[in-house]
């Protein structure tokens, strides 16, 4: 089955997601949305993956869901979000994916992510300190990073995982 995982990414862990997934599966190819072209009629299968800020999807992943929302029927689909509050999955992809499509995913689950609030700049920074101080006030204390448990149940739900 060929397959294509399209990915948006601004700090690097929806990509690392990605190529993981990819590592896993037979014959996959990764495009990053924001840099490379690719044909969705030439994959069986496709998986999109966001990232989360501020409780919502990349633009143009959005946008590629709803423009291609006929032909992503067609295919098989997984959805992957790297968010840092993987918890709040079903609210995430309630409220930025199209119900049609969350319904004929095969496999559609939050993944975790890096969430350094230290290593952000500018605006970034400001946001995620405030992303960050809700957690605090619902008295949560932790590191964010993917969990590839996560990642290894998404892989297990497409259900043709290669066994390296
Ligand atoms: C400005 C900003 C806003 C964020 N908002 C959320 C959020 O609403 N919910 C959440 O779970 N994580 C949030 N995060 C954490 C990111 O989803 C997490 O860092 C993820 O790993 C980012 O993926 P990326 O590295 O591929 O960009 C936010 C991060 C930043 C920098």
């Amino acid at each position: 089955m060929k397959t294509l995982i399209v990915y948006a990414t601004h700090n690097g862990s929806t990509e690392k997601a990605a190529r993981l997934i990819a590592s896993k599966l037979h014959g996959c190819d990764v495009k990053n949305i924001a840099k490379e072209c690719f044909d969705l009629s030439s994959y069986d299968r496709v998986l999109v993956g966001s990232n989360i800020r501020m409780g919502t999807i990349d633009r143009k992943i959005r946008q590629l869901l709803l423009s291609e929302i006929g032909t992503l029927l067609k295919k098989q689909l997984g959805l992957f979000l790297c968010c840092a509050f993987y918890e709040n999955g079903e609210l995430y992809f309630r409220n930025n994916v199209p119900e049609q499509l969350l319904r004929h995913a095969k496999a559609a689950e939050t993944l975790g992510g890096a969430f350094d609030v230290q290593n952000l700049r500018g605006l970034d920074k400001i946001a995620g300190k405030m992303v960050r101080k809700a957690d605090h006030d619902r008295g949560i204390l932790r590191t964010f990073s993917l969990q590839i448990d996560r990642i290894d149940a998404f892989v297990q739900k497409l259900g043709d995982a290669t066994d390296s």
